[in-house]
């Protein structure tokens, strides 16, 4: 099973203020949705609260050291009974969708990172641990304008990139 992470971040790594998105870029949540759709999408509790429901067409894994349960997720307390649950139903590839706290955690396990890079500066109260991407492949990237409506930034700019650790 392959192990990837999903992120959006911003220019000085930023993901996250009061536990909401930054930005509303509607093309990166389309793309977030083709990407993680029919996938098992793990996450930490307070990304699922920040989300409010189980996404659609796809299994929501929910880590907490708490009783935090929610109807539609299943939640676990320890990393390796989430990915030996989404084994156990075939998953071929897993997605890590956040937050800060989950990312950081389980970095070292993740084999492909679909990475929107932001053209955003801002306050924030989460953020990415810097990637060193040397022992990384950029294996895809497309770029992105921003949209702009009566001369305001509507959203911003960003590049969608893929990597691959190297072997
Ligand atoms: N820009 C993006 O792409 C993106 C994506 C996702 C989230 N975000 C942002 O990230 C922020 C949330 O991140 P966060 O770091 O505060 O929270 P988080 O990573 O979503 O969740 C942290 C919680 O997960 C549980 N947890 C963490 N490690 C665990 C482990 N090893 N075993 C079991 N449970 C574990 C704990 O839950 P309990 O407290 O219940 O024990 C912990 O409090 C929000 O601002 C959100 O909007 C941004």
């Amino acid at each position: 099973m392959t192990i990837s992470m999903i992120v959006a971040y911003g220019k000085n790594w930023e993901i996250g203020l009061n536990n909401q998105m930054l930005w509303h870029i509607s093309e990166d949540f389309k793309n977030f949705k083709t990407i993680t759709s029919g996938h098992h999408i793990l996450m930490g509790r307070k990304t699922f609260e920040s989300i409010g429901k189980p996404l659609p067409n796809r299994t929501s894994l929910v880590l907490t050291r708490g009783d935090f349960e929610h109807e539609g997720v299943h939640t676990f307390s320890d990393v390796q009974e989430a990915f030996n649950f989404a084994r156990q139903n075939a998953e071929e590839e897993l997605f890590i969708i956040g937050g800060a706290n989950i990312y950081e955690t389980l970095f070292p396990y993740v084999d492909k990172m679909y990475l929107s890079e932001v053209d955003y500066e801002g306050e924030a109260d989460a953020y990415l641990k810097e990637i060193d991407f040397s022992t990384w492949d950029l294996a895809q990237q497309k770029d992105y304008a921003a949209v702009i409506s009566n001369d305001e930034v509507v959203s911003p700019a960003w590049k969608f990139k893929v990597w691959v650790k190297k072997d």
